[in-house]
């Protein structure tokens, strides 16, 4: 969550929570590459609740999804829409979000991320357990929260939300999960938000280049 200290433990070495760095990494020196739109990316919570995501935009969006890749091209990856053409399922979904999620109820389309579980059969292969879904899933996530930004929408991705009841809210087969809930749509007023969400629209923390990266070891020299 924005603003959080990340201690120094041995799973997360060598970063207190003072060290957090507000992204030296792109500020050093002209942005290159894709560092600029990947930087402008942001979970923010205040949407428009009055302006529907265009239907093209959401298509683009779910499109950024489909060419990520993932272990094996299984693409694990679905998306359920909750959007104002299936309002009552938007509505269950919104009765699913964690009180400190209130604020995505605002958000005209939900999105919730699935990942299945396990590699489909093929001639003279059973399915098996592929251990990677969820990774794939959040990178099929990131593609479409850069496509939003590029598009000038936010997507807010929310672990906050009854997964077990999404499961069988939204009729989830054995061995797909349910992964997230992202909101979509226009930004909105961040005047709306209670005041303590709206005070952390503007904060961003990251931690350091040289507790993400270590040459050759996990405690090997940092890079940065
Ligand atoms: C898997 C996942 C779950 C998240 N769950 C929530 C959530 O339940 N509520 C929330 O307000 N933000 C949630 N976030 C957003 C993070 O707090 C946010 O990505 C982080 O603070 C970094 O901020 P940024 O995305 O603006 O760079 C989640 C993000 C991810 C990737």
């Amino acid at each position: 969550m924005a603003g959080q200290g990340t201690e120094g433990t041995a799973a997360h070495r060598g970063v207190q929570s003072g060290d957090d760095d507000p992204g030296a990494a792109i500020d050093d020196g002209p942005p290159a590459g894709l560092l600029s739109p990947i930087a402008a990316r942001r979970s923010t919570r205040a949407f428009d609740p009055d302006r529907p995501v265009e239907p093209a935009a959401l298509r683009r969006v779910l499109e950024a999804a489909r060419w990520s890749p993932s272990s094996g091209n299984a693409q694990p990856w679905a998306y359920v829409v909750l959007d104002d053409g299936a309002p009552e399922a938007r509505e269950r979904a919104r009765a699913l979000l964690r009180r400190g999620n209130a604020w995505a109820r605002a958000a005209p389309v939900l999105l919730l991320a699935t990942a299945s579980t396990t590699f489909p059969p093929k001639p003279g292969k059973p399915a098996r357990a592929n251990p990677h879904a969820w990774h794939d899933v959040g990178a099929a996530s990131l593609a479409l929260a850069l496509q939003a930004t590029a598009e000038g929408l936010v997507s807010h991705p929310m672990a906050g939300f009854d997964r077990e009841g999404a499961q069988a809210a939204f009729g989830l087969p054995e061995g797909v999960d349910a992964v997230a809930l992202i909101a979509l749509g226009h930004p909105g007023d961040p005047a709306d938000l209670p005041p303590d969400l709206a005070a952390r629209e503007g904060a961003r923390s990251r931690r350091p280049l040289g507790a993400v990266a270590r040459r050759a070891h996990w405690d090997g020299p940092p890079l940065g």
